[in-house]
């Protein structure tokens, strides 16, 4: 894992997955530093991460208020039991939807938990953090935000992008990667992680980057992208085309076996 310092504001703790054939794709959790300390997201699921002690390099847990779960699948939710109880003043931001998904794993305490709808606001100190729900999402439950203070808005999957090597998925900003090039894998994502745009009318999917765009954000934090300062209304234009590219399709069986195979020890 590798700390990334985005601002003053915000701080990336950055891991990332290697994808078979798609390439590499940043696991991004970050810390906000208001008044109330903000940890969104708890990163990978994989044992041996060392999350916790990376976040105590840049907050000391017991100083976490809150825990903003952007959204409950195994890249997001890695070490949430461990930090609930190593943050005891933290409480669970999730949905209704959230909350029930992480519960099939573990029972959540119920009086840690805060409900915030896509519409709805919650005061940390120093800032009004407003929930939305990204244009493009891969589950029910996925809740981003804006940042008063800041103006950064957390788009959780929104906006990722497998890339072409370690590094570029580490990278300290989004700019090491040509806006071609980017553009490009973006799109792929949204098709592997949205596999639903394919399927909706461009008009209506277009009115739903329109919320985004008018926030005007200085900076899109994604869960699977080095931080982006100043690319909004790029990557808007990206996206609104999501709904025209081709569907993925995943590796099949055949496929399959044709990897293991590679991995037999050849017969002396
Ligand atoms: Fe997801
Ligand atoms: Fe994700």
């Amino acid at each position: 894992m590798k700390t990334i310092h985005v601002s003053d504001d915000v701080t990336a703790l950055n891991d990332q997955a290697e994808i078979p054939g798609l390439g590499f794709l940043a696991v991004n959790a970050f810390v906000l530093h208001a008044a109330e300390p903000v940890v969104v997201d708890t990163g990978l699921g994989l044992p041996d991460r060392g999350f916790l002690e990376h976040l105590g390099s840049v907050v000391d847990p017991m100083d976490v208020r809150w825990i903003w779960l952007t959204h409950p699948d195994r890249d997001h939710t890695g070490a949430l039991f461990e930090l609930l109880e190593a943050a005891p003043r933290a409480r669970l931001i999730t949905t209704f939807g959230g909350a029930g998904i992480m519960s099939t794993e573990r029972p959540l305490p119920m009086n840690r938990l805060y409900f915030l709808n896509p519409g709805q606001s919650l005061d940390v100190g120093d800032r009004v953090l407003t929930a939305f729900r990204p244009p493009l999402f891969d589950s029910p439950a996925t809740v981003g935000f804006h940042d008063s203070l800041s103006g950064a808005c957390f788009t959780s999957d929104c906006f990722g992008a497998p890339l072409s090597s370690a590094e570029e998925a580490a990278a300290d900003d989004v700019r090491a990667i040509a806006s071609v090039e980017l553009s490009s894998r973006q799109l792929l994502w949204a098709s592997v992680d949205s596999p639903w745009v394919h399927t909706v009318d461009r008009g209506k999917f277009e009115r739903t980057l329109a919320p985004l765009a008018a926030l005007r954000p200085s900076a899109v934090l994604s869960s699977h992208l080095p931080p982006a300062i100043g690319r909004t209304e790029e990557f808007l234009r990206t996206a609104s085309t999501a709904p025209t590219v081709a569907a993925f399709v995943g590796p099949d069986q055949q496929a399959l076996e044709q990897l293991l195979a590679q991995f037999e020890p050849r017969s002396a």
